[in-house]
């Protein structure tokens, strides 16, 4: 990893530093006195336990006990008493080039309605609602008529399967799903419904789907159990109370991926999770009430939770949010919108970065994208090069460069740089936000000194921490807090440089980082185990230059299966059904024997340096040899190319 010198430090703009939201660190305020400020900030029913902002017992904590707040009140009712009642909350634009603004007024309107059709439906607080919906701004409202309930939403990724949907329906015991029947994608229909229909199938909790229409085209929809999203909105009438939520209360589960087959239902609380992200989107986006701010992640993403829906129309912030691909009709589609709507703060992936940057900046320079004031990115670690280039290119070398580290458990940003505030250097998420004491520590749990590298911990219980796992509390404990003493384990690696920035070197256990999608590879190798042709199989991470990570497998065939580009092809449409077409794997080995250390565990180091080429390094653990031997042996690797 390159660690640049203090040469390289890109200090903030002047002109940009004096009219920042947030102009210093003020390290003597006590953590807790930090958060209960900004608690304050939001609009309470009832307030907690005033100088008691922190409460429960490790790791079971709790924020702002006693208190009462909603949600969705608070993304929308409290703008609508003066100018911003009038102001674009969300504008949409389609792929195939439809455009909808929608005010905080209208926003009233419809979340308000389909509250009513949820609760019609016999949604009542407390049960969860599916939602597996695209980049439209039915998602939103979705999300928001559920919160004004008190229903917990479960958003699922568009991109996963029938399978994977299925899982998460069933774990979260959901009786309501609401979808579309199908979106726009590179100018083609892609069928979400047909995949539901599939999921709930095998889903015995659902009584009810409620159909978003987007493309029109003809669908499959079950009497009784299938309803029109339009049609049920036609008769819903204006305006809901908002249920006054506790604090702890739960306000939505999102799915992700751990290091066993099985998906962790991660659980955010009411409270400190909005506390937690309407405070860091102001202040790491430095957000004005002037700005057009686009975060182009997905809403079934954790990041389009906290930084598209919840963060921002807290701060009553105007939101884009676009459904389709970045190279519809032609490469220069991001560019052209950021023109067309005069965006002024960007917040995307270095994957996507990787690409525009492979596609050209020719494409970047048609438009006239001068609104822009402020870029972030978050998902992965963004390699220098790819920072500078969109510091110059996107940025004009002009607007700070936010670093986002931060996971699905943590529910807000945790490591950034404050705009106007923190020198950044390319590469490095820099230091922990204010209210966050984060750490590099070596196995011990000893803080590693400057030049150390270690695993990334949090020190303090936070506001928008996750309060567990759904059904598994046994597996939150230890998941996240078993590693270290009274630390939350991250799962990442760091290093800290010598102003001790920290450096996120990635995942240290099995979780993969695919395009900033992560998947857990205990989840492919059941899938490939799954066809029944697999005797064992390892999934494994190897470097790509644009999805910074790509899949690759090593399968040990059943001795009745032959080796062919068959069988790769039937493992890799399994581990497409079982999770979704973006895990598909770049590569597949079938080999004899999987690296095993003396205590049977799969030495996917190895794996890794065989799939990239390189001599693998210290093999002193490894049980037998040979088995390395002979996968080094290009020839016994019988490899398919992809
Ligand atoms: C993992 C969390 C929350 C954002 C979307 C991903 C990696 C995230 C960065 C960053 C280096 C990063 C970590 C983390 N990651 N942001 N700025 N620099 N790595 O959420 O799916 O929960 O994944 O993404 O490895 O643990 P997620």
């Amino acid at each position: 990893m390159e660690i640049v010198n203090s040469e390289n430090l890109y200090y903030p703009d002047r002109k940009f530093a004096e009219d920042a939201n947030v102009t210093g660190y003020s390290p003597e305020m006590d953590y807790q006195m930090f958060w209960e400020k900004e608690a304050g900030k939001l609009h309470w029913f009832k307030k907690w336990n005033e100088g008691r902002p922190l409460s429960g017992d490790a790791p079971f904590f709790k924020w702002f006990e006693n208190g009462k707040i909603n949600a969705s009140f608070n993304c929308i009712d409290r703008h609508l008493d003066g100018w911003k009642r009038n102001k674009a909350a969300l504008i949409f634009e389609g792929e195939p080039g439809d455009r909808q603004v929608m005010t905080y007024h209208d926003l009233y309107r419809e979340v308000t309605r389909f509250s009513n059709v949820l609760k019609k439906m016999g949604i009542k607080k407390g049960d969860v609602v599916t939602i597996y919906l695209p980049m439209i701004p039915e998602a939103v409202i979705a999300m928001l008529a559920c919160s004004r309930i008190g229903a917990p939403h479960s958003v699922v990724f568009g991109g996963f399967s029938s399978n994977a949907l299925a899982d998460r329906i069933n774990d979260s015991n959901s009786k309501l799903v609401v979808t579309v029947d199908g979106y726009w994608r590179r100018g083609k229909v892609i069928p979400a419904k047909t995949n539901v229909d599939k999921a709930v199938d095998s889903c015995e909790c659902v009584e009810n789907l409620l159909v978003v229409k987007r493309t029109g085209h003809h669908i499959f929809m079950e009497q009784d159990r299938d309803h029109w999203y339009h049609e049920l909105m036609d008769w819903a009438s204006i305006g809901c109370e908002p249920e006054p939520m506790n604090a702890e209360d739960i306000l939505f589960l999102l799915y992700t991926s751990g290091t066993t087959g099985k998906p962790k239902g991660i659980v955010h609380s009411t409270g400190g999770y909005l506390t937690g992200t309407a405070t860091t989107h102001r202040n790491v986006f430095d957000i004005k009430d002037t700005d057009v701010y686009w975060c182009t992640a997905d809403i079934g993403w954790i990041t389009g939770h906290s930084y598209i829906v919840y963060g921002p129309l807290l701060n009553g912030s105007t939101i884009l949010i676009y459904e389709g691909s970045p190279d519809y009709p032609e490469k220069d589609r991001f560019w052209e919108i950021i023109e067309s709507y005069g965006v002024t703060v960007l917040y995307t992936a270095p994957t996507a970065i990787r690409l525009f940057m492979k596609w050209g900046k020719e494409y970047v320079e048609k438009h006239d994208i001068s609104s822009l004031r402020l870029l972030g990115t978050v998902g992965e670690p963004i390699n220098p090069d790819v920072w500078r280039w969109y510091h110059e290119t996107v940025g004009h070398g002009r607007c700070p460069i936010v670093d986002t580290w931060w996971q699905t458990e943590t529910g807000s940003i945790m490591i950034s740089p404050l705009p106007g505030v923190t020198p950044t250097k390319p590469g490095s998420a820099t230091i922990p936000l204010p209210g966050i004491i984060a750490d590099i520590v070596d196995e011990n749990g000893v803080s590693v000194s400057k030049g150390g590298h270690g695993y990334l911990v949090v020190k303090n219980p936070w506001p928008s921490m996750l309060r567990g796992i759904h059904g598994d509390m046994e597996r939150y404990v230890d998941v996240y807090w078993s590693e270290f003493d009274n630390m939350y384990f991250t799962g990442d690696g760091a290093v800290r440089d010598e102003h001790g920035y920290f450096w996120i070197t990635g995942r240290v256990d099995d979780v993969i980082n695919i395009a900033g999608h992560r998947i857990g590879s205990a989840e492919v190798e059941s899938a490939v185990i799954g066809s029944e042709m697999v005797v064992e199989a390892a999934a494994v991470d190897i470097s790509d230059d644009i999805k910074g990570q790509a899949l690759t497998i090593f399968a040990v065939l059943k001795e009745s299966v032959e080796a062919s580009s068959e069988v790769e092809q039937i493992l890799m449409e399994s581990v497409m059904s079982d999770i979704g077409k973006f895990a598909k794997p770049e590569k597949i080995y079938f080999i004899r024997d999987l690296p095993k250390t003396r205590s049977g565990k799969i030495m996917r180091r190895v794996l890794r340096d065989i799939a990239e080429g390189r001599e693998p390094g210290d093999l002193s653990t490894l049980v037998d040899r040979a088995a390395v031997d002979e996968l080094l042996r290009e020839q016994q690797l019988v490899k398919t190319a992809g």
